[in-house]
């Protein structure tokens, strides 16, 4: 399992996103540290990690929302959809191990970076041309 390292693609322009990006690929790479040391502070670094990344979304999707972002409900979804798989493998994990710890991570790292060099970067020209900086 290899760290999520910043690179300059993951900016968006936009200061509070970028800064809660930076906030959960470091908390997403403590996760991973955890679960690489069998940690007993995996189960709270866990629920961290969806207690930031719900925060970070509703903030991502108000501000689609205030400034009439058009694909706002294709992004909902897909952050819907990270949050349902978080919950589950967190379920699962509070049960015992999974034995898919390490499996879980690897996606959690691919669709973080691709994510948010991806879809989140279509919303940042479209704000920073009302103003949002
Ligand atoms: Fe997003
Ligand atoms: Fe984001």
């Amino acid at each position: 399992m290899s760290p999520l390292i910043w690179s300059h693609t993951c900016l968006t322009g936009i200061l509070a996103m970028d800064d809660q990006h930076g906030i959960l690929m470091d908390t997403l790479n403590e996760l991973r540290s955890a679960i690489s040391h069998g940690s007993k502070e995996t189960e709270e670094v866990l629920h961290r990690l969806m207690a930031l990344s719900m925060l970070h979304f509703d903030a991502e999707e108000s501000l689609m929302s205030r400034f009439s972002f058009p694909d706002i409900e294709v992004h909902r979804a897909e952050h819907q959809r990270l949050l349902a798989q978080l919950a589950d493998f967190s379920n699962s994990y509070a049960a015992g191990s999974t034995g898919r710890e390490r499996t879980f991570v690897d996606f959690l790292r691919s669709w973080f970076h691709d994510h948010v060099e991806g879809m989140d970067q279509h919303y940042g020209p479209w704000l920073r041309e009302r103003g949002v900086s």
